[in-house]
């Protein structure tokens, strides 16, 4: 105990003379704390809530029946066959090669021509958000003078990628909040009225926030106009597989631009599809005219991420390349994110029909009109904030709602807090 007293004593002594020889520097003075992000906030009220029964809707990632977070099988059994002689002992190099390999096949199609003559620079990365900003920087350093279009609403995040990176921002027309779906003659003209070759981000399935997607016929044209414009697309796929379940079918946007002669770039993450989130396994990839192109752009990449990280971790890497290049654990994969996106879209629909069932008096069509992980639920802040203090349901304070959270436990009693609050919001507008 004495010795406990004299060395918090001594210690005390050092930090206040420490302080007050450093104070005159005032190296730090002008740093002010940075804004913070709303989907944190909310997730700490979520933790710091006693309430046995929360739901947690706000981050984007899939749950099991029990609500608790899921691994497939799949990384788990590749997780049993490494171990630490397989992480000392390996080539990095080699093993990024082959990850890369695996990505850009699951990304453009095993058979894509872009593929098997390597007209692509591929990197691996830190998961979606590292491969956005690498991105980001390579288009700074080639083209300094551009900017990037990205849809609005996109995931907030994209706005302080490209903002770090020194690339101002500028956002197109996507989302109609009144048919709560694509306003997609606005999002032609912005295309069109962007300055030629302009670079522009797109989600290729499952957008976040908005769950809304164009159809097949509508990227087409989108495509089309990008080739009369000579726009860069920028491809962010954060959610491949869980949208439809099919991995080439939430990819089809990119092989249909590939078709149109598009020099694409894609950022991949293994997050969401493969439970990966804590691992941060992703890939930057881009295509190019050809091999030597190829070799330049990606030494390129490597030296960006050289002078940041110097290379990603390894054993995540070596997880998704164990179980894309093994035949039978890439299938058991695939079976479990269909699990995964059979139940969010069940989940949709019974959210609908429960709504429906309660009488609700406004339109819920859009719960199932819209796909992947997030449902953009309409909601507005007092109606989210009314389910988080009387419901202790927490979702980001626009009403998006993490579809992955949504379960068979939980879905009956989601939908009647959502009646309850609409209900209060609705009486409160007649008493106006
Ligand atoms: C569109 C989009 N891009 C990128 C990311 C980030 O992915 P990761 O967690 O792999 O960094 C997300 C995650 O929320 C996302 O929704």
């Amino acid at each position: 105990m004495i010795m406990v007293v004299m060395w918090r004593y001594f210690n005390g002594r050092t930090a206040r003379r420490f302080v007050s020889t450093c104070s005159g520097h005032g190296w730090w003075d002008k740093v002010r704390v940075a804004p913070k992000n709303p989907i944190v906030t909310v997730n700490e009220s979520f933790l710091a809530d006693p309430f046995p029964h929360k739901i947690n809707l706000v981050t984007g990632t899939y749950r099991d029946d029990d609500g608790k977070p899921f691994t497939p099988q799949c990384v788990g059994d590749a997780e049993a066959k490494i171990n630490r002689y397989t992480l000392e002992e390996t080539n990095s190099s080699e093993v990024s090669s082959k990850f890369v390999m695996e990505s850009v096949k699951l990304a453009y199609g095993n058979d894509s021509f872009v593929v098997r003559e390597g007209l692509y620079a591929g990197v691996p990365a830190l998961s979606g958000t590292g491969a956005c900003r690498l991105f980001a920087e390579f288009q700074r350093n080639f083209y300094p003078d551009s900017l990037i279009h990205l849809p609005d609403p996109t995931w907030p995040n994209h706005h302080n990628i490209w903002r770090q990176a020194r690339i101002p921002v500028k956002t197109f027309h996507y989302y109609d909040p009144d048919t709560k779906g694509l306003d997609f003659d606005a999002l032609i003209n912005d295309i069109k009225n962007a300055p030629d070759s302009s670079f522009f981000l797109l989600h290729p399935c499952a957008h976040n926030p908005t769950g809304v997607d164009p159809t097949e016929e509508q990227w087409r044209e989108i495509s089309y106009q990008f080739k009369v414009k000579n726009h860069f697309p920028f491809f962010d796929m954060a959610y491949q597989g869980i949208s439809s379940g099919d991995l080439d079918k939430d990819a089809a946007v990119l092989r249909i631009f590939i078709e149109d002669g598009h020099l694409v770039g894609c950022a991949q993450s293994f997050a969401k599809n493969m439970g990966l989130f804590g691992h941060k396994v992703g890939c930057l990839s881009i295509l190019t005219r050809d091999i030597k192109q190829a070799a330049a752009v990606k030494s390129q990449l490597q030296h960006i991420a050289h002078s940041m990280y110097s290379s990603p971790p390894i054993h995540g890497i070596l997880l998704v390349t164990m179980i894309l290049s093994d035949p039978n654990m890439k299938e058991q994969w695939k079976k479990e994110m269909k699990t995964m996106a059979n139940r969010i879209r069940a989940m949709r629909t019974t959210l609908c029909r429960n709504l429906e069932d309660l009488d609700s008096s406004f339109n819920w069509e859009h719960i199932t009109n819209q796909v992947g992980m997030f449902c953009f639920s309409g909601l507005a802040p007092d109606q989210v904030r009314h389910l988080e203090k009387l419901f202790h349901i927490y979702m980001s304070p626009d009403g998006r709602i993490s579809m992955g959270g949504v379960t068979p436990s939980n879905v009956n009693y989601l939908a009647n807090a959502i009646h309850q609050v609409t209900r209060i919001s609705e009486a409160a507008s007649v008493c106006m």
